[in-house]
């Protein structure tokens, strides 16, 4: 039996009703699955903490943290309380710089039975991998100067350490998928870490000869996510072109509530952090309409990153013949409560075990 210790911190609003559903998600596939178990340690760390101890979590919070398997995050902002730069970078924020989360990932596709806003979307399924450690985001800089002559410079920072990272990554995640990697470039405009980030990405794909790629300006990119999203596979970018695109990857899916991400350690030393793309949601906290979706499928991402992917797939098909056949929350198009959608797919993932249980085939394996 192996056995994943979890850390759940569910955080604000819609982070309370959506980690729950997932986790209780969760549960149901080790059951059927029966040779793996999720022991969950629950963290109280949000707002309400704040108020109460002055701080998002203890000053020993990230050493409490830093032997979990990974760390399942809800949603972090409660504006009524505190101000949203302290709630955020006083435990998302910390959480991904100490733990060297390096890449962030977030796929984006066309699921059956949720409209999304393109008009003809085809069968979109892409990921974007977005280095998330340097780039565009790096507190280098400074302002010089007062009223008409006042300067602000702002460096960015690509270091081939870190872009190579984040396309071996790609590749890899490539080699799993439809072998193509879309890099996103700029180096028309951007004259020296734009070339710099190409010539490392002709390097990188020399490693990687059974994997398609090629590279496009970050405006065309942009527009091509919404004419042609179906064309693309794994898409590799800087910390600020990830940013945007993966918005729009969100967008074209339509809803943020659908939409997972995960923050990876790369190099084993901390856990990393699975989190849904929504934030807290406090227009719609408490009525029982949040849609579990975007926490569910951030459960399949951290599945995938366990290695197991079978479990993962098996999961978000469940998902995605639950919103098929017309299970969809509010901001999807439908009626149905959170309960309802985590229920159904409760149902499904158990009658899928019995399923195989009476083909005497191991766990989900027909799936
Ligand atoms: P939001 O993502 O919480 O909400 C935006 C809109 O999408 C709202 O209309 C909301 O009802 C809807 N929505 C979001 N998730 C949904 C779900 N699962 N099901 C159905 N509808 C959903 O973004 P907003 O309103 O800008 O931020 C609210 C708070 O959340 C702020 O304090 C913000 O700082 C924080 N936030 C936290 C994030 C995080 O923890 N990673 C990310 C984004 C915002
Ligand atoms: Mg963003």
């Amino acid at each position: 039996m192996k056995t994943f210790q979890i850390a759940n911190i569910p955080g604000d609003g819609i982070g309370k009703e959506v980690v729950p559903a997932a986790t209780e998600v969760l549960n149901a596939l080790a059951e059927v699955h029966g040779g793996i178990k999720f022991e969950f340690t629950e963290f109280p760390w949000s707002c309400e903490y704040y108020l109460e101890h002055g701080q998002m979590m203890p000053d020993d919070g990230l050493e409490q943290l830093k032997d979990f398997d990974s760390i399942f995050l809800g949603a972090v902002g409660n504006l009524q309380l505190v101000p949203d730069h302290i709630s955020l970078w006083g435990l998302l924020i910390k959480i991904r710089r100490e733990f060297e989360q390096v890449i962030n990932i977030r796929p984006a596709k066309l699921m059956d039975g949720v409209r999304s806003p393109l008009v003809n979307p085809k069968d979109f399924d892409l990921i974007v991998v977005r280095e998330n450690s340097e780039g565009e985001y790096s507190s280098i800089g400074g302002n010089i100067y007062k009223d008409e002559d006042e300067i602000a410079i702002q460096n960015a920072i690509f270091s081939r350490k870190a872009s190579e990272r984040a396309m071996r990554y790609a590749f890899e995640l490539a080699a799993k998928r439809g072998k193509h990697v879309t890099s996103a470039t700029k180096s028309n405009g951007i004259i020296y870490s734009m070339p710099f980030w190409d010539k490392v990405f002709k390097e990188v794909s020399k490693d990687y000869p059974d994997i398609t790629t090629d590279s496009q300006h970050i405006d065309a990119l942009a527009a091509f996510f919404v004419t042609h999203p179906d064309k693309f596979d794994v898409v590799v970018a800087s910390n600020l072109f990830g940013d945007i695109l993966t918005d729009l990857g969100a967008a074209i899916m339509g809803s943020i509530g659908i939409a997972p991400a995960a923050n990876i350690n790369v190099n084993g030393k901390y856990p990393s952090m699975f989190e849904p793309v929504h934030g807290s949601a406090p227009d719609i906290l408490g009525k029982g309409i949040a849609n579990p979706i975007g926490q569910i499928w951030t459960a399949k991402m951290m599945l995938d990153h366990f290695g197991e992917e079978e479990l993962g797939t098996a999961l978000l098909d469940i998902v995605e013949s639950v919103t098929r056949d017309g299970y969809l929350t509010p901001d999807i198009g439908g009626t149905n409560t959170t309960k309802e959608v985590t229920d159904e797919i409760i149902k499904r993932i158990r009658d899928l075990g019995k399923l195989n249980a009476d083909e005497e085939t191991t766990g989900y394996s027909k799936v």
